[in-house]
């Protein structure tokens, strides 16, 4: 099965972020607060109409690259970036998001975005395509920033863009094991499910120890067993597991995780490698 994914690099393709240094495009940003400033002026100077219009511009531009032109090259499914502070997150998050028009406000209308986004997609790519949304809490610029505060915020964020015709929600978290809100051990994949009733895929740190940004600095990071993961999805969890840096170090994962052979530890060299 193969997935197109429609990126648009909204806040962080701001140059302020672009940052250099040994681990690259993953170094610290934590304190972007110069791209901050930036992409609040873009969010509060361009008007509704130019918003719709780059709607309009993300599904038909480019035909080969729109979401109508990845079908007709025979892609299954869709995938859009919506996580990390890219362009659709930036409107979800209060952080970025200062408009006061119908496109910014409360957590409710800062999906609106979103929800057209997806409803355009929907109509050119018809109902039987489907369509995966990335998104997370955290950002680029600010590891620590939150969507959501609450499993009630996040079901005023996740519902509304599920209605518009999301299939799957990718929730990126950077540990899987980490509660995402007090109370109960979901994570937010876990919270996904639970709040949409649509699958929902979990990603961060799957056998290893630590996570991505972690073993940049370090240089690696150790195989751990699949045990924790394997509860939290026999109970349901979640339906779906993206495998980032294991399957790096383990382009054979797969069989190993089958025939219970132990996965090999990662090394910053594998990303190098892929240079
Ligand atoms: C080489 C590499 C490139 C990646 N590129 C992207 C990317 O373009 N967009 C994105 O959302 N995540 C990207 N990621 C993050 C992964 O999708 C995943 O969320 C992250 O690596 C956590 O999974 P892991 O702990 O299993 O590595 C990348 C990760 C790696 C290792």
């Amino acid at each position: 099965m193969a997935i197109a994914i429609v990126v648009h690099e909204g806040a962080t393709g701001v140059p302020a972020l672009a940052v250099s240094g040994d681990a690259g495009f993953f170094a610290d940003v934590g304190k972007g607060a110069v791209g901050i400033v930036v992409v609040k002026d873009i969010f509060s100077e361009v008007g509704d109409e130019e918003i719709v219009e780059a709607v309009v511009v993300v599904i038909t531009n480019a035909d080969a690259l729109s979401p109508a032109g990845m079908k007709q090259a025979g892609f299954d499914g869709i995938a859009i970036h919506g996580a990390h502070g890219y362009m659709p997150d930036a409107f979800l998050w209060s952080g970025t998001n200062q408009r006061t028009d119908n496109y910014g406000g409360d957590v409710e209308r800062r999906t609106t975005f979103v929800r057209e986004l997806i409803r355009a997609i929907r109509s050119v790519v018809g109902a039987d395509m489907p369509i995966m949304l990335r998104f997370s809490q955290w950002k680029q610029q600010d590891y620590q920033a939150k969507l959501a505060h609450t499993p009630q915020e996040l079901e005023k964020i996740l519902l509304p863009i599920s209605e518009a015709g999301v299939d799957i929600f990718d929730a990126s978290t950077r540990r899987f094991w980490l509660p995402e809100f007090s109370g109960s051990d979901l994570n937010l994949a876990g919270w996904a499910q639970k709040i949409t009733g649509k699958p929902t895929m979990t990603v961060g740190s799957v056998g290893l120890n630590n996570d991505l940004y972690e073993a940049l600095e370090k240089g690696s990071a150790e195989a751990t067993d699949l045990s924790p993961l394997m509860e939290r999805f026999n109970r349901g969890d979640f339906a779906l597991v993206g495998v980032g840096r294991a399957m790096l170090s383990n382009p054979d994962f797969a069989r190993k995780v089958r025939g219970g052979i132990k996965i090999a530890a990662f090394d910053r060299q594998y990303i190098h490698s892929l240079e």
